[in-house]
């Protein structure tokens, strides 16, 4: 299958490079000439584990191609995906669809003979539609169809998700459409992975509730997060309790600072807004949106009340700003929340991340950053663990409490062991953990 990706972004250039992967002849677009001037070079413009040795492999094989312009790539394809942004359109908070409607009357003057344009990009209801409608306006005797095929890969893991999904869901309304994606998908066959097939408005909601249904598991453990904190129960062992019925599922259930990422605050408000726009308001998601927002901005008070009221004059050292591990991503990472605030506490903050300070250092102000996890403990009268990185969870306490001005932890991932940590003398908090024994 001749495959054109519009967007290289997180998701495109994945897909991009999978599809490549499955045998498939692939060409990823993109507007900025910057992105693909480095992905030409065989520079991967975003940290994702593996990424860069598939992309290189599918280049040499002559199957990955990179370009601004689509023109005759679009002109031969079989099929054209869209994986451009859909951010938060400012002031309302629904998905601003700008970038994907552009994408459709640029793909539309571009086809040549029969075209499946897929929506890959995560969209509200009703955009598939809308799509299929501008393609047809643009370009009246354009043969197409229109798919919903969302994507649910998940950054740090994207790979393995795409290789090894636990289903790939399709939104097809023609029986010709359906046989290219199935083409596509084809090599998925070979490890059973379910299809599920649907119409396209089908394919766009499920997307929102899967997100939506996530966000909301994250946020309900959270709150018994909170209660356990107060009533001295262990959350990790009430999680247990519970993920061990199927029907729940131990997936998911970790506590923290609140979600953040590219994805789920912005899926949440988007689909808050569609409900509310079809008159079936989602009253738990708009709940979930409104107490995990509470939350990231209480993280910050959790840890001056951990320091005695007060981080006047204080260094805070911050391990982990991206919005979780192995990702290079920080849009609405809990960080940008806790550290300003912290800030505007009279912290100075020295922070240290693997792959996100070169992103963090356009986001976060007059942060120092450190070379080292141990670097950015040096001196801090507290340390506070924002990404759970794995690289943190193998650092020696011992060492950590040598170089610290004050034995202090706030680990907002409870990576630490509490018990050994008090042990060596740390005041520690977790989150959800018995406070006892500091
Ligand atoms: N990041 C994730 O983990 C993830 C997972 C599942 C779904 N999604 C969804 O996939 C979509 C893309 O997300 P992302 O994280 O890859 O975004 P991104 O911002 O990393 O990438 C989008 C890319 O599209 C390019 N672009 C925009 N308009 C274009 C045009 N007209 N022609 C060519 N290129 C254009 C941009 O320059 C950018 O490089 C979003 O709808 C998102 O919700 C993301």
């Amino acid at each position: 299958m001749r495959i054109v990706m519009v967007g290289s972004g997180y998701v495109g250039l994945v897909s991009g490079a999978c599809f490549a992967q499955f045998g498939h002849d692939v060409m990823c677009v993109d507007k900025d000439p910057a992105k693909i001037a480095q992905l030409r070079e065989g520079k991967i413009p975003i940290y994702e584990p593996g990424l860069d040795r598939i992309v290189a492999d599918n280049m040499r094989a002559g199957r990955l191609a990179f370009g601004t312009n689509f023109n005759d790539s679009v002109a031969a394809a079989d099929a054209v995906f869209i994986a451009v942004g859909t951010p938060t359109r400012r002031g309302d908070g629904h998905a601003d669809l700008t970038y994907v409607y552009a994408a459709a009357a640029e793909i539309a003057s571009a086809i040549r003979g029969y075209t499946v344009v897929v929506t890959k990009s995560t969209v509200p209801v009703g955009t598939g539609r809308e799509v299929a409608r501008i393609i047809r306006e643009t370009q009246p005797a354009a043969e197409f169809d229109v798919v919903s095929n969302p994507e649910f890969l998940r950054e740090g893991a994207a790979l393995e998700d795409f290789m090894k999904p636990d289903r790939v869901v399709i939104g097809v309304e023609s029986a010709r459409a359906r046989d290219v994606m199935a083409a596509i998908y084809r090599p998925l066959n070979l490890i059973q992975t379910p299809m599920v097939f649907t119409n396209i408005e089908t394919a766009e909601v499920t997307k929102y509730a899967g997100n939506a249904f996530l966000a909301t598991k994250i946020t309900f453990i959270n709150e018994i997060a909170d209660l356990c904190e107060k009533v001295g129960a262990d959350v990790h062992d009430v999680a247990r309790g519970i993920g061990l019925d199927g029907r729940i599922g131990r997936k998911f259930l970790h506590p923290g600072p609140g979600f953040g990422g590219s994805c789920f605050p912005k899926d949440t408000l988007a689909l808050a807004y569609t409900a509310r726009e079809a008159n079936a308001p989602q009253t738990i998601v708009e709940q979930v949106i409104e107490v995990n927002n509470t939350r990231k901005k209480r993280m910050a008070n959790k840890v001056i009340a951990f320091c005695g009221g007060s981080v006047a004059g204080m260094t805070i050292g911050v391990l982990g700003l991206t919005f979780k591990p192995n990702t290079d991503d920080m849009r609405d990472a809990p960080s940008l929340d806790i550290v300003p605030a912290l800030q505007a506490a009279g912290a100075r903050i020295v922070a240290f991340d693997p792959e996100g300070m070169a992103e963090a250092g356009r986001l976060l102000k007059n942060v120092t950053f450190a070379r080292t996890a141990y670097e950015a403990a040096t001196g801090a009268d507290v340390l506070v663990v924002i990404t759970e990185w794995h690289e943190f969870r193998g650092l020696d306490p011992r060492r950590l409490k040598q170089v610290m001005r004050q034995p202090r932890i706030v680990d907002l991932r409870n990576i630490f062991d509490p018990e050994e940590l008090r042990g060596l003398g740390f005041v520690y908090e977790g989150v959800g953990r018995p406070q006892l024994g500091n």
